[in-house]
């Protein structure tokens, strides 16, 4: 499943997008901002090209005062494409000027732009390719910027968008596009936006950019506080605050009690204090597990209320309305792992997996080598019943919570970083990784039955303190790590 579906289902996201997709088919065509910007993070080791070039056509669809275009076609903000198209039919319907497909804040996710910050500096350091921090690429309403400046404006966007309490507001919708909370509050957007200034400060200190590295932590640290003091609701995060100043994902709620997104995003961003994570974390294992995966909210919303959204008239159980929506379940895998908890993190993954759930074909219905964009829930009758393969955020999340988590190998800006977070009945296991060129047999080995922590790290026999340096390309090492 790891080496050979989930990684084509991952390539498939990227390479085509949604483009291609019977089941969207006439909904809407072009690039989804945050599907395309989150797609990427996944395989820049396999396809690095591809990457880049969609990584160019985000930013150049982001607005100079950092948004991104929700859809867009990226031909439209190419500055190479020709004036004239080589084939031109007389039933073509005239393009609209490139001024009149830059919505306005009314039509802005509050989610989008900020995805793209741990992406780009991922692909940066799969390939090293540092340069690329100092490319000049235009904004789409006018102006350019360097991709570091467009990271920056992409953080300053969701610093400024912030409604009564601190936290970031909802916009039209956030990673749930059936949350529409307007003015109203995003849980989920504050936390993501934490890991992406993390993500950030991280590059700042590698460039050397002293007084960004110094602004960007006191704004994260500010972030944390905000979020600590406004979202905790006792044994959870709250998923967010209507426009009205109504908590959304509380359990004084009668419906939508506790959402996955926030809590999962609380721990994967680093911003959760530990005893809170571990709480919450737990709380998601109680009240949304479920033999098919994680269910995305609990109970199902069956009385519409618009100030919560759209998503309070979609069918209960379907969907974003609590169904197994399969696409955040990897970000509480990566929860766990950060929090060291490989049993929990593995069960997690086996329940999701397409491979495990072909037992029970006749009622999941779909085939057992693609993640499906979600699974009914238990407040329908046909739980367990998967809709939408193929093309969904799932594929490549599963597969970095998969290699990058649980198995732990990932690379950093100035090395390779060997972190397992591994069930504890685990002995030992194997992987072959290629990164900048050189290859690295790795050993993990597990004598302690241990599920996170590693004691000792050699290459070609010699330690390593830390993580791996890069080794020449060209070259096959051998490294092995201890666990204890
Ligand atoms: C769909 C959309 C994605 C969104 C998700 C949850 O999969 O493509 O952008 O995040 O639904 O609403």
């Amino acid at each position: 499943m790891v080496n050979t579906w989930n990684l084509y289902q991952a390539e498939t996201c990227v390479v085509w997008s949604r483009f291609s997709s019977f089941i969207e088919v006439g909904g809407r065509t072009g690039l989804g901002y945050r599907d395309t910007a989150q797609d990427i993070m996944s395989v820049p080791h396999t396809n690095p090209g591809k990457v880049r070039q969609r990584i160019v056509e985000l930013l150049r669809a982001q607005v100079g005062s950092g948004y991104g275009l929700h859809l867009f076609e990226p031909e439209r903000f190419d500055p190479n494409r020709p004036a004239t198209p080589k084939f031109k039919s007389p039933t073509v319907v005239p393009e609209p000027p490139v001024e009149q497909l830059i919505h306005g804040l009314e039509d802005t996710c509050s989610d989008d732009h900020l995805w793209l910050v741990p992406s780009v500096c991922q692909y940066i350091k799969e390939t090293g390719d540092f340069q690329f921090f100092e490319e000049i690429i235009p904004f789409a309403d006018g102006g350019e910027g360097t991709v570091y400046e467009h990271l920056k404006r992409a953080l300053d966007f969701s610093a400024a968008q912030v409604g009564p309490t601190g936290i970031c507001k909802g916009l039209r919708a956030d990673w749930n596009d059936c949350l529409n909370l307007g003015g109203g509050e995003s849980a989920m957007v504050s936390f993501l936006h934490y890991w992406a200034l993390q993500a950030f400060i991280e590059a700042a200190l590698f460039l050397g950019r002293r007084d960004d590295w110094e602004k960007y932590m006191a704004l994260a640290e500010k972030v944390r506080q905000v979020c600590e003091e406004h979202l905790w609701d006792g044994e959870w995060y709250i998923r967010g605050i209507t426009a009205r100043g109504e908590k959304i994902g509380s359990k004084q709620n009668e419906e939508g009690k506790i959402h996955l997104e926030s809590n999962a995003l609380a721990v994967l961003s680093g911003a959760a204090a530990p005893e809170r994570g571990r709480a919450c974390m737990d709380a998601v294992d109680r009240y949304l597990f479920s033999e098919w995966g994680l269910h995305l909210l609990w109970p199902a919303y069956t009385k519409p209320n618009d100030e919560i959204g759209f998503v309070t008239r979609v069918y209960p159980g379907i969907k974003e309305n609590g169904a197994i929506f399969s696409h955040p379940n990897p970000w509480a895998i990566i929860a766990e792992c950060r929090l060291g908890r490989g049993n929990r993190a593995m069960r997690f993954y086996d329940a999701l997996l397409p491979y495990n759930q072909n037992d029970r074909i006749e009622i999941r219905e779909a085939e057992p080598y693609s993640y499906c964009q979600f699974i009914m829930g238990r407040d329908h009758t046909a739980f367990g019943r998967a809709r939408h393969p193929w093309l969904t955020g799932s594929a490549g999340w599963m597969y970095t919570a998969a290699t990058q988590w649980i198995l732990g190998v990932r690379p950093s800006f100035t090395g390779l970083c060997i972190d397992p977070c591994i069930p504890e009945d685990w002995p030992e296991f194997h992987l072959t990784r290629k990164w900048r060129g050189a290859t690295y047999h790795i050993t993990v080995k597990n004598p302690d039955r241990i599920q996170k922590g590693v004691k000792v790290i050699t290459l070609n026999g010699r330690p390593v303190t830390g993580e791996i340096p890069p080794q020449a390309a060209g070259g096959s090492y051998e490294v092995v790590a201890i666990m204890g």
